[in-house]
């Protein structure tokens, strides 16, 4: 028999085959022990931080890479077309707004938002006087710091929510020291994502749904619906309560929803000067809007444009440097769609560009309606003659801050903004009519004569004049 017989074939294959296998096991245990000691390394640097830790700074020797990109909210030099990290005085850019929210806090100071870095310093500088020391309030109730600090779910772990929101925001402001950081998000102990606002929870609740059941991706939107949302402050004289916080939803989270939910509850902000109507305020129902987009439909979350992972040192991590998506195309969009990145940029402002023209034009529609009341009133209408047409602005301007109140100019969700936008200057008109109606019951038949309110100055010079101590310009030409 030769050396090549099939039995000896047979046995070297039989020994490479042996030698093969103890190679990989090997060289499995040796990757499996080295995990092992990585993993032991890991946990012996892991710093334990508490439940509520507040101050982001004790969570950085555990996780110093999302630290520092989170650090970088602080950045507010990027302007982009209509939006990113810059103060933009949206008065100045508009003075519309003066009009619309004449005696209201915003006609004093409304301010686009920056990163969240600058949470608890913006709030406290603006002239909608958080804490009462600016003389243009009386002071608010505690409920306005809830979406700016991680100290927030720290006290209202020690006092209970309820007590929390009572409490003035001024008796509060020592303790409100750090700006929206991980604790807001994460739970320190697994660092798996957490809901730390009472308020969401309750408003799902309220529908039958338990948000602890959520899927991982559900989650990284709804980290964010705890802030970017619609919400108001809920007196319930029963529970002793002036000013719970609460979100509108529990006929829906569309605007017509709202809206019912708020009239039946006969809510108002506030009175407005110049036609008398009792408004609505709209926060920022970002949460909502994008909830009716085609990115949401797709089940693509907030994290996966806002906070899109980066590599550092060959690490993959989420960036936390929340911000405007078009200051980051590449990992931001480009990820899902393959266009270019002018492409990209171009897509978005042209959706913008459509949308602010909507806008302008249901402003436009909205501030006459105001100066039309208010000149059915010169004409001697009474609030009875009144109602029908002031429940129009009312539900006009609602519709109309849904869209302009939430962030992105309409990016999230254009159809559903241009829509909104078409039934808020369709409800303004409609009420200019109604309005010229009341008018021509009075003898009015000319054209209302409309004040000049071209710039942020001239527009909060008029709206003096129509509050306590002013004297109205005639918007009536006189009799002939
Ligand atoms: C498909 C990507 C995408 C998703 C998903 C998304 N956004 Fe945006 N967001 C954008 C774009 C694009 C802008 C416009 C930025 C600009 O104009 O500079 C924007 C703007 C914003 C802004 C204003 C930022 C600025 O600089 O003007 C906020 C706040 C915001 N989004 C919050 C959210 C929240 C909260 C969610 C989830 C509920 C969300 N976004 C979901 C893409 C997205
Ligand atoms: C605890 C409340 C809170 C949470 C949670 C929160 N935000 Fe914000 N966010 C704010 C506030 C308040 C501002 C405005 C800060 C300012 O203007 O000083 C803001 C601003 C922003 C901006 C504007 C940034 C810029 O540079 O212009 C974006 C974008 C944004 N948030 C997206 C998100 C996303 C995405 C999430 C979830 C991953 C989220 N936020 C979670 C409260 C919150
Ligand atoms: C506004 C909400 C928000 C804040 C504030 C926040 N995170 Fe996150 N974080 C997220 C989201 C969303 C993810 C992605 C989670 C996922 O998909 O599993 C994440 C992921 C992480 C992860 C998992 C690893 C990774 O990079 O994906 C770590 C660790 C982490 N964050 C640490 C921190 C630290 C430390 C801070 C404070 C300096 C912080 N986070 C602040 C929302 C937040
Ligand atoms: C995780 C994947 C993902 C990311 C990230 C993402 N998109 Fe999309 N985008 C989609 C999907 C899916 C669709 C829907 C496509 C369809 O159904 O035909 C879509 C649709 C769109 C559309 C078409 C909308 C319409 O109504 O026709 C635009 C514009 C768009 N995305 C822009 C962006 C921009 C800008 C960003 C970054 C800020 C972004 N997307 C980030 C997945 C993504």
């Amino acid at each position: 028999m030769s050396d090549s017989s099939p039995s000896v074939i047979k046995g070297w294959m039989v020994f490479a085959a042996v030698l093969v296998a103890v190679l990989a096991i090997g060289l499995l245990l040796s990757s499996i022990l080295e995990r092992r000691a990585e993993g032991a390394q890991r946990q012996r640097v892991l710093q334990p931080v508490a439940r509520w830790e507040s101050d982001s700074s004790k969570w950085a020797a555990n996780w110093p890479r999302e630290y520092a990109s989170w650090k970088a909210t602080e950045q507010s030099d990027t302007a982009t077309k209509y939006g990113g990290s810059t103060m933009r005085d949206l008065l100045a850019e508009d003075p519309h707004n003066v009009i619309l929210f004449a005696g209201y806090p915003f006609s004093k100071d409304y301010n686009q938002a920056r990163g969240h870095q600058h949470a608890v310093a913006d709030v406290m500088a603006t002239g909608r006087d958080i804490d009462g020391t600016k003389g243009n309030s009386p002071g608010k109730p505690g409920t306005c710091w809830t979406c700016k600090s991680p100290d927030v779910p720290r006290l209202m772990a020690e006092m209970g929510p309820a007590k929390f929101y009572d409490t003035p925001a001024k008796d509060l402001t020592p303790e409100i020291k750090h700006n929206i950081g991980c604790a807001d998000c994460h739970d320190p102990a697994t660092m798996a994502l957490a809901i730390s606002r009472p308020a969401l929870v309750e408003a799902f609740e309220r529908q039958g749904k338990d948000i602890t059941q959520v899927s991982h991706q559900e989650m990284r939107t709804l980290v964010c619906a705890q802030c970017h949302v619609e919400y108001y402050f809920k007196k319930d004289e029963a529970k002793g309560q002036k000013a719970y916080l609460t979100f509108p939803w529990d006929k829906g989270m569309g605007v017509e929803e709202m809206d019912a939910y708020y009239d039946e509850k006969q809510f108002t902000d506030w009175t407005h000067p110049i036609s008398g109507a009792k408004m609505v305020k709209m926060q920022h129902p970002d949460y909502e809007v994008y909830s009716k987009g085609i990115h949401a439909y797709r089940n693509v979350s907030c994290a996966d444009c806002h906070m899109p992972y980066k590599t550092e040192g060959g690490q993959k991590f989420t960036d936390h440097q929340i911000r405007s998506p078009l200051t980051n195309i590449s990992n931001s969009c480009a990820v899902c769609h393959r266009w270019g990145e002018a492409e990209i940029r171009g897509r978005v402002e042209t959706i913008q560009d459509k949308i602010l023209e909507g806008r302008i034009r249901a402003e436009e529609a909205l501030a006459k309606a105001h100066f039309d009341i208010a000149a059915c009133k010169q004409a001697g209408a009474t609030d009875e003659e009144l109602a029908e047409v002031r429940k129009l602005v009312r539900k006009a301007q609602l519709r109309w801050d849904y869209v302009a109140a939430n962030n992105g100019l309409g990016f999230h969700a254009p159809q559903e903004c241009q829509r909104i936008l078409a039934a808020a200057a369709d409800l303004g008109q409609q009420c200019r009519l109604a309005a010229a109606r009341v008018l021509a019951k009075h003898g009015v038949t000319d054209p209302v004569v409309y004040p000049d309110w071209s710039s942020k100055e001239k527009a909060q010079a008029l709206i003096k004049l129509f509050g306590k101590d002013g004297t109205p310009p005639k918007l009536i030409a006189a009799a002939k």
